[in-house]
């Protein structure tokens, strides 16, 4: 099965996902069994001892962890993992049962086909040191949508599930926050832009995202869009949640 849910930042937030606090389920969950974290995953961060304990955590859970970057990763340390093909897509491979699902990427995990496209807008860009705690390649470089174009193009414009860290434009959450595109040099765009041609053209079933730090349900042209926080849910219970959450 799998199971779906928002920003982890390493300590901070993980403990929704730990089996012993507020995943008890989690315990019965095994190799076949995926969470997906939709960035601000946060565990690649320091490149030392903090890191390694909660990798090596997470390497020893049960299931396979998977998340898109957000805008709280390290970037550098996270572009030094090997890439390799997985499920169809490129992951960088972190671990034995945790990878990154890249940008601009196409997977079918367990009969579901899902496109990924990480990374967000900071809001605190000011209180941050370039490549130290904040890395511009938060925003997506023109190389990195034209790919995400082009795979969509080769699946005709068709998935069943979209997974991103920020979100569309037309989102009413992008009002909570300004995207200043002048805190970027000029090879970053903005992605909420980007996100919205997306959401314009492409043919999907559900849209999940995080980057907020709430739980809550929209819809868009008769879909749903779910963005998560403390929440896990499971694709089967989207329709559900259409009811719970509105
Ligand atoms: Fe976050």
């Amino acid at each position: 099965m799998i199971f779906i849910t928002g920003d982890t930042h390493r300590e901070q937030d993980i403990a929704k996902i730990n089996p012993d606090d507020k995943f008890p389920l989690g315990k019965q969950l095994t190799a076949d069994d995926y969470l997906i974290i939709c960035g601000d995953f946060g565990c690649i961060w320091d490149g030392g001892k903090g890191d390694a304990f909660w990798l090596n955590w997470l390497e020893s859970l049960p299931w396979q962890t998977c998340f898109i970057d957000g805008n709280h990763e390290n970037f550098t340390l996270l572009k030094e993992y090997p890439v390799e093909t997985w499920h169809g897509g490129k992951v960088h491979r972190i671990r034995s049962n945790i990878v990154h699902l890249m940008r601009g990427e196409y997977f079918d995990i367990d009969g579901h086909t899902f496109f990924t496209f990480g990374g967000g807008a900071s809001h605190d860009v000011q209180y941050r040191v370039a490549n130290v705690n904040w890395w511009q390649c938060e925003l997506p470089t023109k190389e990195e949508m034209d790919h995400a174009i082009e795979t969509l193009q080769a699946h005709n414009w068709k998935v069943d599930y979209v997974l991103t860290h920020d979100i569309y434009q037309s989102h009413p959450l992008t009002r909570r926050f300004v995207l200043d595109i002048n805190n970027y040099d000029a090879p970053y765009f903005d992605i909420q832009m980007f996100l919205e041609k997306i959401a314009a053209k492409l043919d999907y079933k559900a849209w999940l995202h995080g980057h907020y730090h709430e739980d809550g349900y929209y819809i868009r042209d008769g879909k749903p869009t779910i963005v998560l926080f403390h929440k896990i849910i499971t694709l089967d219970g989207i329709d559900i949640l259409r009811n719970e959450w509105k």
